[in-house]
């Protein structure tokens, strides 16, 4: 999804509100941050669909893992830098006031021991009184296994149809996603994509974060349905 299949993304994703997920998150920002600069970091950036609006109030930048959805982040969002480099250990030599990790971008790391190195990334990046926004994946309890899953995009010039179920391999969430995809004057084609992507449980995740240099807390109420929302205060 997020090399070959990254020109399709945005379509895959057409029916998420990127403006209102903005929105929320401004009002956390202003709820929580501590810190008296301006600097937004998006951290697993995807196709820079959330810094297209934040970049109206902050100075920002993004980075992702993939090469693929940083060039098309490119031509999303103009006047932000994007820079290719892996969460778990990237290092910027700059620190910011506030990092986003928002649409479970944070299960990529698979397990406990990265998710350590990434959060201690994430403060050593903050200022002191600077936040951490991350929504999460699922936990083991709100993950549900054997879903049947569909997601469609119907274009005039292109129709998407992507099936998935959900399995559970080694504690770690598993969807293989099947895709049809027909263009216009071309023939149609399949892929399989897979996912895995780590359960991190609520408490083990703000121990984490507490013991990383944050103030943290676990919001119910986030931005999609029973994922909720980490926020650590740089302390
Ligand atoms: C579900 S997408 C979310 C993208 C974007 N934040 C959004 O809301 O649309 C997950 C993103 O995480 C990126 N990613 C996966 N593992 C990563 C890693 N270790 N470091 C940085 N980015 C990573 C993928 O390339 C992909 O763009």
């Amino acid at each position: 999804m997020y090399k070959e299949l990254a020109k399709y993304y945005d379509l895959i994703y057409s029916w998420k509100d990127y403006k209102k997920e903005t929105v929320k998150i401004n009002k956390l920002i202003k709820k929580y941050k501590n810190s008296d600069g301006n600097k937004l970091l998006d951290v697993a950036c995807g196709t820079g669909k959330h810094l297209k609006y934040f970049k109206k109030n902050f100075s920002c930048s993004g980075i992702d893992l993939n090469e693929e959805v940083i060039d098309i982040a490119k031509t999303n969002v103009r006047d932000v830098s994007f820079n290719q480099a892996d969460m778990i250990n990237f290092n910027l030599n700059d620190t910011v006031d506030i990092i986003i990790c928002l649409f479970s971008s944070i299960g990529y790391v698979k397990t406990y021991d990265n998710l350590e190195k990434t959060i201690r990334n994430f403060a050593d990046h903050l200022k002191t009184g600077g936040i951490a926004i991350i929504e999460p994946w699922f936990t083991k309890s709100t993950y549900t296994v054997g879903y049947p899953g569909m997601t469609t995009y119907n274009g005039e010039d292109i129709k998407i149809a992507r099936l998935n179920t959900t399995k559970l391999e080694n504690n770690l969430s598993v969807m293989e996603m099947h895709y049809l995809i027909v263009e216009r004057d071309k023939d149609v084609k399949y892929f399989v994509d897979r996912h895995e992507v780590g359960l991190f449980e609520i408490d083990k995740f703000l121990e984490i974060m507490n013991n990383s240099g944050f103030k943290a807390e676990f919001l119910k109420d986030g931005l999609m349905k029973d994922r909720g929302l980490y926020i650590g205060i740089k302390s």
